[in-house]
């Protein structure tokens, strides 16, 4: 109860997606103009986004359109790999899911369990990702465990962060269970033990990645955030981990004070009029400067950093406190609808941050990679629990539609096809 509400409480105050899906190619053409001509840093990101093909591939040049400054690291990992991985169609994939409800009762989060909460339709489980230019193989557990024998692998962030934990938890309940081998108590931040595969795998919860107070008993949810320090509940832990997976996102839209040197610099939302408006796109931003500033400032980390790139909600019909709902029920083709407003501010304030980070970590030598989801979880609208997170009875004037998580099964298993894949390509 008290950990759906946290979760879900945010102040959410995105404007409807727009429900109009047809999109004209000349509407097209000029948004791309103008995206292309303000926003440099989209056309940069396929070309460095990690790869994977089973074509061999010798001499590929990159694209004409390709900007000249493509660094050089990029440039390498594209003409190996010759498949950008995220760039695709969910297809149908009768043979899906991989588990159920039943037989991984035990991970799942309640108001992820979907089918336990009466959902009708079970289509939503049966897609898998299908990339123009290769395969995505479905998720392998034996050789996920095996890759990954004698590591650490940990999740940063929010319910988002660990709806995909308790994913890769039952996608390997196939070969072998995990012990809760968690040190605290928080029922937020758990680790699991492959006692068989010498394996860790442990989310901590940070929904801001930062450091965070409550600004006032008066107003609880108003937080400050210390934009630029770390939170140590994190932080101080990483260092024993070999690979993390970092993420972000729904909670930057509530209100909060931002403070940078200790100094109030700014806010969001909030009714002092003395106090500059910055806007979320600045914190998170920053949030991710001052994670990634975390991770660059350990030694000897031989692990991967991935950043999971913001996944879009996709309430329709009214914002999330205000009778919005996700009720389609099946996924967009990628011609049908593209990524704005928002979620395409978020997007490019994380990549660009992450863009630093990487040649940042490039002279210390680690590594750095993109999980890039969010244009593909924005084409499954019909992947959230909206009102099949909890019992038809519950008081729906506490409980909203949800169109933030993930039913599971569902479209999120596939980040971990994707981590798997990518995995596999480094190690
Ligand atoms: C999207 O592409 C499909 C083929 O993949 C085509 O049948 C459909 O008409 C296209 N839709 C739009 C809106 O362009
Ligand atoms: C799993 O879902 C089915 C409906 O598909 C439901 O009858 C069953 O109780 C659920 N089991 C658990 C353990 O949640
Ligand atoms: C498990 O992995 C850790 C980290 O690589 C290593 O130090 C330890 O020796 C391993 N334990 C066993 C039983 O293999
Ligand atoms: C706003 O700033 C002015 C000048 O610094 C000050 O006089 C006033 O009390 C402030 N108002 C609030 C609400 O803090
Ligand atoms: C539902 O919750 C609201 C707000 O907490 C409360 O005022 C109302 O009495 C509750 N209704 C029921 C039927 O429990």
């Amino acid at each position: 109860m008290k950990v759906h509400f946290i979760d879900f409480s945010y102040g959410k105050q995105k404007t409807l997606q727009n429900t109009s899906i047809v999109v004209l190619a000349g509407v097209v053409l000029t948004f791309l103009t103008i995206v292309f001509l303000y926003y440099p840093l989209l056309l940069d990101y396929p070309f460095s986004l990690i790869s994977s093909s089973s074509q061999s591939s010798s001499s590929i040049l990159p694209p004409p359109s390709s900007p000249s400054n493509v660094r050089e690291e990029s440039r390498r990992v594209d003409v190996k790999k010759n498949c950008n991985i995220f760039a695709g169609e969910w297809i149908p994939n009768p043979e899906a899911p991989y588990y159920t409800n039943d037989t991984c009762e035990w991970a799942i989060y309640d108001h992820q369990n979907c089918m336990k909460y009466g959902r009708p339709d079970s289509d939503f489980m049966k897609w898998r990702w299908k990339p123009n230019d290769c395969e995505l193989p479905i998720f392998d557990p034996s050789k996920f465990l095996d890759l990954v024998k004698g590591k650490s692998l940990a999740f940063v962030g929010d319910s988002v962060a660990r709806n995909q934990m308790q994913s890769l938890l039952c996608l390997l309940s196939k070969v072998e269970y995990p012990v809760d081998v968690s040190k605290s108590p928080d029922e937020q931040s758990r680790t699991w033990q492959y006692t068989n595969h010498n394996f860790t795998v442990a989310n901590f919860w940070s929904p801001y990645l930062v450091k965070v107070s409550e600004a006032d008993p008066m107003f609880p949810s108003l937080f400050s955030l210390y934009l630029d320090e770390f939170d140590d509940s994190w932080t101080s832990k990483i260092h024993e981990f070999d690979h993390v997976i970092i993420s972000a996102g729904h909670w930057f839209f509530r209100p909060a004070k931002y403070f940078e040197d200790n100094q109030l610099v700014g806010c969001h939302y909030c009714t002092d009029k003395n106090v500059t408006e910055l806007g979320m796109y600045y914190s998170y931003g920053k949030a991710f400067r001052t994670a990634f500033r975390a991770i660059n400032s350990l030694k000897n980390s031989k692990g991967i950093t991935f950043l999971r790139t913001f996944a879009p909600s996709h309430f329709e019909n009214g914002e999330w406190n205000k009778g919005g709902d996700c009720v389609r029920r099946k996924p967009f083709k990628s011609n049908e609808t593209r990524l704005s407003g928002t979620d395409l501010e978020l997007y490019m304030a994380q990549v660009r941050e992450f863009k630093v980070a990487e040649s940042e970590g490039l002279k210390r030598g680690l590594k750095f990679r993109l999980l890039d989801t969010t244009n593909i979880m924005l084409l499954r609208p019909d992947g959230h629990p909206s009102q099949y997170g909890h019992l038809p009875e519950a008081n729906t004037t506490t409980w909203h539609r949800d169109c933030v998580h993930w039913c599971l099964p569902g479209p999120i298993d596939t980040w971990n096809d994707f981590l798997l894949e990518m995995l596999n390509i480094e190690l």
